[in-house]
Order: structure tokens, then sequence, then C-alpha cells
């Protein structure tokens, strides 16, 4: 009995030093105050986030910021005054009862960050935090004014969109945090290029950096997103109508926590909270291998990994430009001439920020399309799910292109017919050849540069052994560059 006595009276004494309310919701009568010896949360219904004012590690400065509110330690979600922390306790988020604007004021009554109003009349009656870690702004009629969702932080949670309201134009994207303490925007931005066949990126410091792109939906996964990296509890979707393109994660069992963020150095960390090992487990990052990182090898080329190493290769048709990172074309494309295709299998789709599309055409009509523009470099099918449907076309260079070891897909270059697969330019643009005497100069051409490959080698060999410093020797034959690698 004493010591029950005695555990009650140690408890009286923890709860006044420490004490702590929580809020259903925040009302224009009712706001949100932060303190020394009590803070006061905003809690979600059923308690799986919490709202309030927080200090991250290491840090006495104050933001008022979302976080699950059984994971320790702390797993913040979303900040609203990124750059504007306060210093003290005084802060206090308030509901203007008029236009619905959510602010937060300091100790001195001036306001250090605020909502954008909404757009409807409507007049807002409160503030609530939603099961899904989204705070929300609500009429009387439960319609949403404002939500948190539409501005992201750098935490993709299941349930909000990555990417475009086409009514508004307003994009919603994930911004880094400066340090994984500190909510000042950092350099990465992740959201949905909607450039000819949106596809999602990474970018750095501006739009147009893109640094990892994880690539376009094929109505399976994102094409550079193997399923093996996805989880078994969540599907990924990709929305593309007249009034959005967006991009969301979602849980096929609600009591999954997932979380998907964009870290200081600029890549995608997705995990999932485990009971068992009180962590979160990655699932996966985006910055697995080399060839992740954009347009690695350059334009026209293919980054591989499957080897020991990384390496980069040219595009059939296609060679090492020296001077230029990236590899040209040998024979120029003729569609008058009937250019062909050569099929690429197991891959990761290029860069589609200048591509084309159709969702109805088939396979055979895309191939037959592309051979009648001059323009067309490449097709695929656009969705690969079922049968396959659609068709997606590429106009210049292929950008960013690699070999995945699993769930990659099957891609069409489209090749000049008279390409050489020898390593010099034969100019047949001069109408005036016919096939026999090109024939003939081919044929001859081939003995020379295969003499020239055996003299080339002797003549090698023993250069190799006055310099064993590899390096390009370029000749002169048939009035073309020919290039010998010593
Ligand atoms: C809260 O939990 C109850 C009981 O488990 C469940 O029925 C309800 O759907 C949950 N509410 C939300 C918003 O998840
Ligand atoms: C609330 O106050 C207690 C005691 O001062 C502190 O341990 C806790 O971290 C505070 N919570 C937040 C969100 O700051
Ligand atoms: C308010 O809207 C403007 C324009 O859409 C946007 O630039 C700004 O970031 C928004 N403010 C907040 C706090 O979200
Ligand atoms: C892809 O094809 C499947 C099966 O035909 C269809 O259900 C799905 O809606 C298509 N996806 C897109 C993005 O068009
Ligand atoms: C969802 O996950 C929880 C916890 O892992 C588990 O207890 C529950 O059975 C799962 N529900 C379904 C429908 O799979
Ligand atoms: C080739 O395709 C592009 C993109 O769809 C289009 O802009 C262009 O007009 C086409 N050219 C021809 C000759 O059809
Ligand atoms: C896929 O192709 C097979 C064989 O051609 C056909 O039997 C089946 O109905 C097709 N499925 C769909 C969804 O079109």
């Amino acid at each position: 009995m004493e010591s029950f006595e005695m555990f009650g009276v140690c408890f009286l004494f923890l709860s006044l030093l420490s004490m702590s309310s929580t809020l259903e919701m925040i009302t224009p009568t009712q706001p949100l105050k932060d303190g020394t010896n009590e803070n006061v949360t905003l809690v979600s219904t059923n308690g799986t986030f919490e709202a309030g004012f927080f200090s991250p590690a290491n840090s006495g400065s104050r933001y008022l910021g979302i976080w699950y509110k059984t994971i320790s330690p702390r797993t913040v979600v979303w900040v609203a005054n990124k750059e504007t922390p306060l210093q003290d306790h005084s802060g206090v988020l308030e509901l203007d009862s008029d236009q619905g604007i959510l602010s937060i004021k300091s100790g001195t009554g001036a306001k250090i960050w605020s909502s954008n109003a909404s757009h409807t009349p409507s007049k807002p009656v409160a503030v609530e935090l939603l099961e899904s870690g989204n705070m929300v702004v609500k009429d009387g009629h439960n319609n949403l004014l404002w939500q948190s969702f539409d501005y992201p932080d750098d935490t993709l949670l299941p349930g909000m969109k990555l990417g475009m309201n086409l009514k508004t134009g307003h994009h919603r994207a994930l911004r880094s945090w400066k340090s994984l303490n500190d909510p000042t925007p950092g350099e990465f931005s992740f959201g949905v290029d909607t450039r000819g066949l949106p596809q999602l990126v990474i970018t750095k410091d501006s739009n147009d950096n893109i640094v990892f792109r994880p690539g376009s939906w094929n109505g399976v996964r994102v094409t550079g997103v193997p399923g093996q990296r996805t989880h078994p509890l969540t599907k990924s979707l990709f929305v593309m109508n007249e009034d959005e393109i967006y991009y969301e994660i979602q849980l096929l069992n609600s009591s999954t926590k997932l979380r998907s963020r964009l870290v200081p150095q600029g890549f995608q960390m997705r995990s999932i909270w485990s009971d068992e090992s009180k962590g979160w487990d990655p699932l996966y990052t985006g910055s697995f291998d080399e060839c992740e990182r954009y347009g690695m090898c350059g334009a026209n080329t293919i980054c591989d990994v499957s080897g020991a190493n990384q390496h980069c290769e040219c595009l059939s048709g296609f060679r090492s430009n020296v001077a230029d990172s990236g590899c040209d074309r040998t024979t120029p494309l003729d569609c008058n001439k009937g250019d062909s295709f050569k099929k690429y299998e197991g891959m990761k789709l290029p860069d589609t920020s200048s591509s084309w599309y159709d969702k109805r055409m088939s396979l055979d009509e895309c191939q037959k399309l592309c051979l009648s523009n001059c323009s067309c470099t490449a097709y695929a099918q656009l969705n690969i799910s079922a049968n396959g449907s659609g068709c997606l076309q590429w106009f210049n260079d292929i950008v960013d292109f690699r070999i995945l070891a699993q769930d990659g897909q099957d891609f069409y270059l489209r090749i000049a017919a008279s390409k050489l697969q020898v390593g010099y330019v034969l100019d047949l643009s001069d109408h005036a050849f016919n096939r026999k005497k090109i024939g003939g100069i081919i044929l001859g051409c081939t003995i020379f540069i295969i003499a020239l490959l055996v003299f080339g080698s002797i003549f090698c060999l023993k250069r190799n052994k006055l310099k064993q410093t590899g390096e390009l020797i370029m000749t002169k034959y048939c009035g073309r560059n020919v290039f010998l690698s010593a």
C-alpha cells in the first residue's frame, strides 16, 4: 500500500514538473501556445500524429511542426516556419476567423509565418490534424480551406500528392532540409517534371538542374524504381488527367508507418517503421549506384553497372565524342532510305522531358509513326501493364539511359539503314552513288581497314614498348578519319 502511495505522489510531482496537454482542434478562440513549463499539442483522432512547437536536436530554436506521436526519437514530417524559427517559447499558432489564415506570432505579436488565404468565401471554423499527418483548416461544412499536404516539406507521406494541380498551376514538391537537424530549406527539390511524359525528378538549386531521375510511370511502376525496392504493404500510383498530374504512395494496411524523405544530400530515402526493432527500416535509397546520377555518361549512351564497375557505352550507331562527353551519331538518319530499329531490353527508359506520347496507339503503329517522322529517334511502349498499350517517342538525344538488373523495359532505338559498324564515317548523302559502287567501296575500305588494323597493331605494339600510356591515334584513310586505340 505504502509503495503505491509513494508512486502516486512521485507521479504527481513529475506531472507538475513537466505538464503537457493536448488539443483536438485549434479554433479562432483556442490557439495553440508554446510554453516553457507547459506545452500544448494538437493530436490526430487516433493519436498517430502530433503537431506543436519543438526544438530540433542540439538546437534551441522553436519551430511549429508535425511528427509521429508514438515514435521516439521524434520523427518530424512537416515544419511551418522553416526560415523563421523563434528563439524563445513565446510562439502562438492561431487561426484567423475571416480568411482562414493560419499564422504563427511571436511573443511581441509579430507575425513570423502564415499560410495562404483560402479562395472560398466560407468561414473557417477549425484546424485539425488528420490521421494521415495532414493539418487542415476546415469550414462549418467540413470542407477543406487549406491543408499542409499542399505545401510539402522534405517528407512524402502516404496519401500526399507530389505533382501539379493543372487548374491552379500549384506545384507540390519536396524540399530538402539544410541538414538532418536544420529545417532551413536546402538545395534539393523532388517533384514531377511535367514536360513531355511527366516524370519524377530531383533537382538541385534550380528546376532545370536534374541530379536524380526516378523517371516516368509505365503503368506498373516508376521506370527507374524496380519492384523489389518497394514494399508489399504499399502501392504507388501516378495520376494524369486534365485537372492534375501527381504521384502518390498508398498504404495497403493503414497501420503501416511509411515515410519517404528527401535527405539533405539530395536523394530519396524511403523507410518503414518496425515495431520489433523500434527503428526506421530503409526500403530503398534513390542513390544505390553510380548510374543513378543523372546523365552520368552523357548523351546517347548506356550506363551499366552489371559488371564490377560502372561503365558507359555508346548507343548503337553512335561513337564516343572525345571533345564532349557522350556520343555522336556516326551515320545521319535518312528517313527516305527506310531506317530500322534496334531493340534494347531490360532498360530504365531515358529522360522524357522532350518526348511525345499517345495512350491508344499500338506498338506497331508507334513504330510506323516513328519511321514516318524524320525527327523521331526512338520509341517504347507507354504502358506495360497487361499486354501493353500506348506509344512513347523521343525526338532528340537519348539522355540518362541505363541497364537495370531487374524490371527493365524494352526500348527501340532508330538506326540508319546505311549504318556501318566500323569506326569511320561513310557519307552516303551523295545520291549519285549506286548500290554496286557503294558495295565496292565498302569492301575495299574493309580490306584496307583490316590491313591497317594489322599494321596498326604491330605499329602500336612497338609504340607501346616505348610509351605505356593509352592514347588515340588518328589516321586518314579512304578520305575519312580512322581511329585506332593504342
Ligand atoms: C481510429 O481507430 C478506430 C479503431 O481502431 C478505427 O475504426 C478508425 O477507422 C480509426 N480512424 C482513423 C481516422 O483512422
Ligand atoms: C513538452 O515539455 C516537456 C517538458 O518540458 C518536454 O520534455 C517535451 O519535449 C516538450 N514537448 C515538445 C514537443 O517540445
Ligand atoms: C502562398 O501562395 C504563393 C503563390 O501561390 C506561394 O508562392 C507561397 O509559397 C504560398 N505561401 C505559403 C506559406 O505556402
Ligand atoms: C495501363 O494499362 C492498364 C491495363 O490496360 C490500365 O488499367 C491502366 O489504367 C493503364 N494505365 C495508364 C496510366 O494509362
Ligand atoms: C496490418 O498490420 C498490423 C500490424 O503489422 C497487423 O496486426 C494487421 O493484421 C494488419 N492488417 C491486415 C489487414 O493485414
Ligand atoms: C514529328 O513529331 C513531332 C512531335 O510529335 C511533331 O512536332 C512534328 O510535327 C512531327 N513531324 C512530322 C513531319 O510529322
Ligand atoms: C493479352 O493477350 C492475350 C493473347 O493475345 C489475350 O488472350 C488476352 O485477352 C489479352 N489480354 C488483355 C487484357 O488484353
